[in-house]
């Protein structure tokens, strides 16, 4: 741990607004309101760290919802550290609750806590995270920023059971709607199958998205070692809320600011972390959205470079078997760090929020449960990271390997004279909707050889991008022990989805990518060696098609429904750019510049 200087209750940002002697009629109007609810003058002004606390729960997003009992503990921690907490609500994201789709908020709750960082008397803030977007929007906005910042997750629900076989959070609506589909059971047994897997507080028990981004908020750096797997309703969760209070105050003084933690040698430890958990294919995405506020370079090149010969370590579901209180048990983050550190594969001179490094913080630590996180050297797959491809139907999209099953892997990966290439025909839906109205219609002929393309998806076409691209084949074929076809997309896939889907298409149709030249009957070659995927038509014929398509206007999508929509439009980048609002990511450490 190297000595970094501390800085004075002088240099504390807030005596801009509480104690500045160069603005007295200022100071007056800012501090007289904070009194107005029992705060002391003496409090605002006697040199205590002025700490936030980026409230994402409310009633309307239950994932975050426990966050408003553990803020208690966040302030207990702060005060007893010296502090002084003021909370403050975060726009809520509900991954599964918002319409169109959550996604579409990232960015907005993002600049929102920006405003609020920049604009209001705070010398740190925890960043109380959880729910699949509220993690990055809290992390890119304290790159910008770069106040000193911690992140504190929800914690993941309890296990959820049925008929005593565990059901995850996202994972059994998947094979729960497979089983509908092929009329094995009825709507109520399904509905009955869907809710057992949310049987207390807390976000997705799943390595979906917001297991994924918490553990690598960890992986990064940017909180306590050992906070992201805790569960919700644990003990231990209040008492990690409690430790994070008093840590953030300890980083002001220390002067430990995002820039400080965020660096190359970050990120790359957390790529490298998500390929062992089998994380999520939203984590490219975020994490090159929060590299590019922190000014960074990381694109899905660097993903497959430094992650994809990883072997998968933890047996959660969707890759693997158990749920998050199996692998909070097993020893969660800390342990699969010490596994790739003993194999080095971590940077461990990487600094974290506590003061120490990566190193220091998980060298030594071990699984207490060798089945749900496995030695480094018998892993449940080895090489489990994203591969990134490229070719005519796109620039980049990724497909995450840890969820290849046997089935899939026979049916297209292993033929002698081609091995790790398929060809098939294109069924070519616009959008979800499109996909809903028309997958079981006879006239499409979709059979084994059928790959299903999900176009108008991305940021544009479906403003923020909808997690669409895992689509199920018809029930007909389902019925025929069919469970899973190619699916390439513009869109992307929820987390706990198990399909080995390409997706993040970018750019997307809308944007005038190679999907948008695609017709039904198309055949499209993949082949996962030479990481390219292409549409198997002549050039001539794809230029005239795209100048068929010039001619249209491009590619069409519906209009925006809410200004926000809108205005996003017109500034975001593609999905394999971190879906970023452009005009944003000049803007860095804007608190210190
Ligand atoms: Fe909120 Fe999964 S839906 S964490
Ligand atoms: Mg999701």
């Amino acid at each position: 741990m190297s000595a970094r200087r501390r800085i004075s209750p002088a240099e504390l940002r807030s005596r801009l607004w509480f104690d500045n002697p160069d603005n007295p009629g200022m100071t007056a109007l800012y501090l007289e309101r904070y009194l107005n609810y029992g705060l002391t003058g003496e409090e605002l002004r006697s040199g205590k760290p002025i700490i936030g606390i980026a409230q994402t729960g409310s009633d309307l997003a239950p994932c975050n919802r426990h966050h408003i009992d553990l803020a208690e503990r966040v302030r207990d921690g702060i005060t007893a550290a010296g502090g002084l907490a003021l909370e403050f609500p975060c726009h809520p994201i509900q991954e599964t609750g918002k319409r169109p789709t959550a996604a579409l908020d990232r960015n907005l709750a993002y600049l929102s806590l920006v405003e609020v960082l920049y604009g209001y008397p705070l010398d740190g803030v925890v960043l109380l995270t959880g729910c699949d977007k509220t993690t990055p929007a809290c992390l890119m906005a304290a790159a910008t920023v770069d106040i000193p910042a911690i992140a504190l997750n929800v914690g993941p629900m309890l296990n959820g059971w049925m008929d005593g076989t565990r059901t995850g959070s996202g994972t059994i609506i998947w094979s729960a709607r497979e089983r509908h589909a092929a009329g094995d059971i009825d709507f109520q047994q399904f509905m009955d199958i869907v809710g057992s897997s949310a049987p207390s507080n807390g976000h997705c028990n799943t390595m979906g998205t917001a297991s994924t981004m918490n553990a690598l908020a960890e992986a990064l750096g940017m909180s306590l070692p050992g906070q992201a797997a805790i569960p919700a309703p644990y003990r231990e969760r209040g008492q990690m809320a409690y430790l994070t209070g008093k840590s953030i105050v300890e980083m002001v003084w220390e002067d430990i600011k995002p820039s400080d933690i965020l660096t190359r040698e970050a990120f790359e430890n957390a790529i490298v972390a998500c390929s062992a958990i089998g994380g999520s294919t939203n984590a490219p995405i975020h994490l090159n959205a929060i590299a590019k506020h922190v000014g960074v370079p990381l694109d899905c090149d660097d993903w497959e470079r430094v992650g994809f010969d990883v072997p998968l370590l933890v047996n959660m579901q969707p890759a693997g078997e158990y749920l998050g209180e199996e692998y909070f048990r097993a020893g969660g983050l800390p342990a699969v760090m010490a596994e790739l550190i003993a194999a080095g594969r971590i940077h461990e001179n990487a600094l974290t929020a506590n003061g120490a490094t990566m190193g220091e913080n998980c060298r030594g630590k071990h699984s207490w449960d060798r089945d749900v996180i496995r030695p480094y050297a018998e892993p449940l797959r080895e090489r489990a990271g994203f591969l990134h491809l490229k070719g005519t139907l796109f620039d980049s999209a990724i497909m995450k390997t840890s969820v290849i099953s046997n089935e899939f892997a026979q049916r297209y990966l292993q033929n002698p004279d081609d091995p790790m290439a398929f060809e098939g025909r294109a069924v070519v839906f616009d959008g979800p909707e499109d996909y809903h109205h028309r997958i079981d219609d006879p006239a499409l002929g979709i059979d084994e050889e059928s790959i299903l393309i999900m176009r108008g998806a991305g940021p544009l076409g479906y403003p923020g991008a909808a997690e669409v691209v895992n689509m199920q084949p018809p029930g007909a074929l389902i019925r025929r022990g069919v469970r899973a076809l190619p699916c390439i997309g513009d869109g992307r896939q929820s987390g706990t989805s198990a399909s080995p889907s390409i997706l993040n298409a970018s750019p997307e149709a809308a944007a005038g990518g190679g999907l948008a030249l695609l017709e039904s009957g198309d055949r499209i070659r993949i082949d996962l060696n030479k990481r390219s995927a292409d549409i198997l038509l002549a050039p001539e014929e794809l230029a005239r098609r795209r100048e068929a398509l010039a001619a249209k206007g491009g590619f069409p999508y519906p209009p925006s429904q809410t200004p926000w929509q809108e205005i996003q439009r017109g500034i975001v980048d593609q999905l394999s750019e971190g879906m970023v609002l452009k005009p944003a990511t000049k803007y860095q450490r804007i608190a210190t510049t």
